[in-house]
């Protein structure tokens, strides 16, 4: 079973892992963007972390969950409205998601998993969001065209990832009938 929690504090040792040891993941989520770190420098800041979010009231809106799979942990969703190359005015969210752990992909986490945070976002009042990512990500476009998401923007070979050229994806899925304004 599928389910999103709020962050506790075990957590904070998969972070230290999932971004400096098993980095796989990296590969796909926005591989352009290379930053050196270590595990004390992770240790800390997801500490840190753990310290802003820990105590925070039911009623206020959050901006990332944690994923849960059958009671282990294995990645995030997020939302955030600094969207890349794509002016946001209106402030509307877009959605990531990553699930380091390897073994938790591919059998429908990632799709249930979003499909639960934008649940979340409508019930927020939130009655569109976008999806970002680049023409090689197949799985992450998969999981959207899945989710109903339909292309909004497009730059045509705006990333390299291993050598070769990629188009960088906006989507948008709507979550009432009708078109915003
Ligand atoms: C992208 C990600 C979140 C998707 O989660 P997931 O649990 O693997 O997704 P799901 O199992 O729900 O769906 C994946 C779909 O991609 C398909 N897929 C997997 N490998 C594929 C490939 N090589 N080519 C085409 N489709 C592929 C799967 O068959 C599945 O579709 P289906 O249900 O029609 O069979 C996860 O793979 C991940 O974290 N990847 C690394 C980080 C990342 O890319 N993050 C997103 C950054 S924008």
């Amino acid at each position: 079973m599928v389910i999103l929690r709020d962050m506790i504090e075990s957590d904070i040792e998969d972070y230290v892992r999932w971004f400096t040891a098993e980095t796989e993941w990296m590969d796909w989520d926005a591989p352009w963007e290379n930053e050196e770190t270590t595990p004390e420098a992770e240790r800390e800041s997801w500490t840190e972390y753990f310290g802003q979010v820990r105590d925070l009231p039911e009623d206020v809106p959050r901006k990332k969950f944690e994923i849960e799979l059958d009671g282990r942990h294995v990645g995030w969703v997020s939302r955030y409205f600094d969207l890349d190359y794509v002016e946001n005015p209106e402030k509307i969210p877009a959605v990531g998601i990553d699930v380091p752990e390897r073994d938790a992909r591919g059998c429908g986490v990632g799709t249930e998993a979003l499909r639960q945070f934008i649940e979340y976002l409508k019930h927020c009042g939130y009655r569109r969001v976008y999806t970002q990512t680049w023409s090689g990500n197949v799985r992450m476009l998969r999981v959207a065209e899945k989710l109903g998401f339909v292309p909004y923007a497009c730059v045509k070979d705006l990333r390299t990832v291993r050598g070769q050229k990629y188009d960088a994806l906006t989507l948008k899925l709507e979550l009432i009938g009708e078109e915003q304004p």
